[in-house]
């Protein structure tokens, strides 16, 4: 099937409980291979809001669904000085996943999830060392038909977000990320963190990325959204590993709606979008 439902920054704390159980009951009627949250689980990492975020896991689990997470910036704490710089992370492990190099692999995918979120930054992401090694040794290892995802919280991109606002930073150390990914051959690259959904050619961001095609979703159940977005999450159709459907669901107030399919093909050395018909599931 090689369908994934991409999320990202729920924000347990300022979320809206009518979308959260609308996208609950979405999901498990669609019933996508694998259901990717691209971090900011919660709002400021306080345990109610971590209790939150770990029963919406539980309850997608319990309705058959596969769930692989990445921590982001807030889910790091951010008054709690010694929590923040001593054991940053104790929360989100114990409420969402002990793994913070989370893997998945099925007959068609390999996805693989990288902890981006400091303590020593309060909104900036950085990949280290280790994590390259883990980049390339995992991917490597993948049979070369599987599509070979990696997630992230912070995009590795400077992303557009808005006329005046510009572009964002980069990712701390992105030009050895970019490499790895590129040795790595990955394919697709979604991460969250601008509440903003977003797709492009790496190759088009940065001449010298690697051939991924990098997806941003928005906010799936924050009610923080930026000014012309809604509540939204991505529903990617992998049909190999040249070919990927798009559609991005958004809340129209009563339940998530799909927008307009877009098909993305692997032609020369990037991806180009063109029209797609509705996919049969
Ligand atoms: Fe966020
Ligand atoms: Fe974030």
């Amino acid at each position: 099937m090689a369908t994934i439902a991409h999320l990202s920054d729920v924000h347990f704390g300022r979320h809206d409980p009518a979308v959260v159980a609308a996208l609950e009951t979405c999901l498990i009627e669609r019933r996508p291979e694998l259901v990717v949250v691209s971090g900011d689980f919660t709002q400021r990492a306080r345990i109610d809001q971590y209790e939150e975020a770990c029963a919406f896991v539980d309850r997608l689990e319990a309705g058959g669904l596969p769930v692989l997470g990445v921590p982001g910036n807030h889910d790091v704490p951010l008054y709690d000085v010694v929590r923040r710089f001593v054991r940053p992370l104790s929360r989100y492990r114990r409420y969402i996943d002990e793994e913070l190099c989370p893997w998945f692999e099925s007959e068609r995918l390999a996805v693989l999830g990288i902890n981006t979120a400091r303590s020593l930054t309060i909104k900036d992401g950085r990949i280290n060392r280790d994590q390259m090694r883990i980049i390339r040794d995992r991917f490597n290892a993948v049979p070369e038909a599987k599509t070979r995802i990696l997630v992230t919280h912070h995009p590795l991109f400077a992303m557009p977000i808005g006329e005046e606002e510009g572009l964002t930073k980069r990712v701390g150390r992105h030009e050895d990320a970019l490499l790895a990914v590129a040795d790595a051959g990955v394919h697709i690259l979604l991460a969250g963190h601008f509440h903003r959904s977003y797709v492009r050619s790496a190759r088009d961001m940065v001449e010298n990325a690697g051939p991924a095609l990098v997806i941003q979703a928005g906010t799936a159940t924050s009610t923080r959204l930026r000014a012309d977005e809604v509540q939204s999450f991505n529903w990617i159709h992998a049909h190999r590993n040249d070919a990927i459907d798009l559609q991005v669901f958004g809340w129209d107030g009563l339940t998530f709606a799909g927008g307009s399919h877009a098909r993305y093909n692997f032609e020369g050395d990037r991806w180009h979008a063109a029209v797609a018909e509705p996919v049969q599931e």
